[in-house]
């Protein structure tokens, strides 16, 4: 299927408006796909190297076409200070994937994030952004059973 980006047409197409349409992009689609930095180079008249540049260079973008199931890891202070990493560790293992990936189903993805704005419930994960806090191992397992049931 042949993507439509009709979407931008919303945006001047001046090289200054590139990142704003790389954040309509990553807005509608989830991510930035090739398809979508050739179109967005074009409609913006901008060498195909330089969007790419911009995209490695600001955080916010994703490459990676996300899960069904977005797992977002907070990785601010207070999680981290209560064992953030371990909760990457224990899903990563579990899931076969690493931070940033999506597995091969396309189900789930995993990504850690600054502060989700929770910090009494720290160590904290959301799902599609519903958030689970105080979580410990068994609580972190529970949580990925109910949603590879879904
Ligand atoms: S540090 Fe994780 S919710 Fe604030």
């Amino acid at each position: 299927m042949v993507q439509n980006y009709d979407y931008l047409k919303k945006i001047t197409p001046e090289s200054s408006n590139l990142i704003r349409g790389l954040q309509a992009v990553q807005g509608q689609e989830g991510y930035i796909s090739d398809d979508s930095i050739l179109a967005v180079a074009e409609y913006f008249n901008t060498p195909v190297v330089e969007t790419e540049g911009v995209l490695s260079f600001y955080a916010q973008f994703k490459r990676t076409k996300p899960g069904k199931f977005q797992l977002c890891v907070c990785d601010g202070t207070a999680c981290h200070i209560k064992g953030s990493t371990l909760i990457l560790d224990w899903i990563s293992t579990e899931l076969g994937i690493a931070d940033g990936e999506t597995d091969k189903e396309g189900i789930f993805s995993i990504e850690t994030v600054a502060c989700l704005g929770c910090c009494s419930l720290a160590p904290v994960l959301s799902v599609n952004g519903k958030v689970f806090g105080n979580l410990d191992r068994k609580a972190t397992m529970k949580i990925l059973k109910e949603y590879k049931k879904k």
